[in-house]
């Protein structure tokens, strides 16, 4: 069986990277629904029908768990994955993980006390992080800004236009003087250097192609009847839902010129 990574787009590709350098043999599979990007800016039941389909094809495709590392996804459907879809699918021993949680702790971990939190219309509107931060600690204060236009200027190669915008988003975070900054997307991922630029090196960037790897080893050693499941084989395959010129020539930055990507 197999490790499976999903996300709508981009970003996911670069937590797939950072999970394959810390488990360098689990046989992996990463889904990009790329046909249906944004995810952040449709409705809960458009994410929660294209995410279970996405499941549906994960899972068909052997994966023994699959981790969202879309945002949006964990915000919006996550829930009614686990708890709806997944016991009555054929397959109710299959696992389905998700980044907000494993994201806050993170920040709580490193002392945080004022989070700042970047993500997608859908993911801040859904003010799941600031719910599962009451849960975690109530003490803690997150401010939350939404930053619809992030994901399409990353997936459409304009990242060399994204400075004035990226301060434009910034500016409430940085006003409400936040500790660390939560990049609540995949795509952010990608936007680390130029986020610095602005916020400056005093701020902690929770960046989860940084958390996320380790995060899911930890788990994996939690549960060993899962880990025992995924075969060591150290294979990679990329599938999407539609390719275009851009995103292979983006994951061939991210990859190199050797990854081959399906589209299904
Ligand atoms: N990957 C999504 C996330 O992490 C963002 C991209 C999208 O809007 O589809 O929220």
């Amino acid at each position: 069986m197999k490790l499976g990574v999903f996300d709508s787009g981009l970003g996911g590709l670069l937590i797939a990277k950072s999970i394959r350098a810390r488990l360098p043999d689990m046989d992996m599979l990463y889904y990009g629904d790329t046909l249906h990007l944004p995810y952040g800016n449709r409705s809960g039941e458009a994410i929660y029908e294209y995410s279970r389909r996405a499941m549906e094809f994960l899972f068909e495709q052997d994966c023994r768990l699959v981790i969202t590392a879309c945002n949006t996804v964990s915000a919006s459907a996550l829930r009614r994955l686990q708890q709806e879809y997944l016991p009555s699918s054929p397959w109710p021993e299959r696992r389905i993980l998700g980044v907000v949680v494993p994201t806050l702790e993170e920040a709580l971990e490193k002392g945080c006390k004022k989070i700042g939190l970047l993500g997608t219309h859908y993911t801040v509107t859904s003010n799941v992080y600031k719910h599962e931060l009451q849960k975690l600690d109530p003490g803690i204060e997150i401010a939350q800004n939404a930053a619809p236009l992030l994901v399409p200027m990353i997936e459409n190669d304009g990242i060399q236009w994204i400075d004035p915008v990226l301060r434009h988003y910034l500016k409430p975070l940085l006003d409400a003087k936040s500790e660390c900054l939560i990049l609540g997307c995949t795509h952010y991922s990608l936007l680390k250097s130029q986020i610095t630029a602005i916020a400056g090196q005093k701020i902690l960037l929770i960046s989860q192609d940084e958390i996320i790897p380790a995060k899911l080893n930890d788990y994996l050693n939690r549960h060993s009847e899962i880990a025992n499941d995924i075969k060591r084989g150290g294979q990679t395959r990329f599938l999407v839902s539609d390719l275009t010129d851009n995103y292979l020539a983006s994951a061939k930055n991210l990859y190199g010129n050797e990854i081959k990507i399906e589209k299904i």
